[in-house]
């Protein structure tokens, strides 16, 4: 199937892999707004953030990761598509796997709902694209601390969470951890 994100065509797999959603176009003018040069697109999916980032940001090389086979399959398929190989590397791998370090943004939509929970718009998606084990936040844990060491000192990690864009800088990560810890959210 094909979609449009951030004015772009792609492809998508209904059920395999994630659909790109309007929302997340947020992270990306949000990101572009940086002007980074060295970016990492965690979770990437159909490839739609690394897409777009590159295809916005001339300069910009982008490493994208998934674990999931197809996830990187599709997401390499988009990449081709828009001829941005040579600037966007897509790895299947956990988290920041692999991928260079001294970058300047880390960017992400990673599964982030307790798998407790039933949300049905995301029905049509592969579970493991929406939920995570427990409280939900496993990934966006582990994604804190592997970003502490992956972040240039001026870099900034962000990505998504219940509707909002999350970001802090490489020295700010633990306030964001405390941010993203809040009560507040589950009520919200
Ligand atoms: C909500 S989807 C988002 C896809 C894409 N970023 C987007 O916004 O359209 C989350 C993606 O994260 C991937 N994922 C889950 N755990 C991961 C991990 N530990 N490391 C890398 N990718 C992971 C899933 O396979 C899925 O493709």
């Amino acid at each position: 199937m094909e979609t449009t994100f951030y004015g772009l065509p792609l492809v998508y797999e209904p059920g395999r892999v994630f659909a790109p959603r309007r929302t997340t176009e947020l992270l990306v003018a949000e990101t572009l707004e940086l002007d980074p040069h060295r970016v990492a697109d965690v979770g990437t999916g159909s490839g739609a953030i690394a897409v777009a980032i590159a295809a916005h940001a001339p300069n910009a090389e982008v490493w994208a990761t998934d674990v999931c086979g197809e996830a990187v399959r599709v997401a390499c398929a988009n990449v081709e598509r828009h001829a941005l190989g040579e600037r966007v590397h897509v790895l299947q791998a956990d988290l920041l796997d692999g991928v260079p370090t001294a970058l300047d943004v880390v960017v992400a939509n990673l599964p982030y709902l307790p798998d407790s929970e039933h949300v049905p718009e995301y029905d049509e998606e592969p579970a493991a694209a929406v939920y995570a084990p427990g409280d939900g936040l496993t990934h966006y844990r582990r994604l804190l601390a592997a970003a502490k060491m992956s972040l240039r000192p001026e870099g900034r990690l962000m990505f998504q969470y219940r509707g909002h864009v999350l970001e802090a800088g490489r020295g700010e990560l633990s306030a964001l951890q405390q941010r993203l810890e809040s009560p507040a959210w589950v009520a919200s």
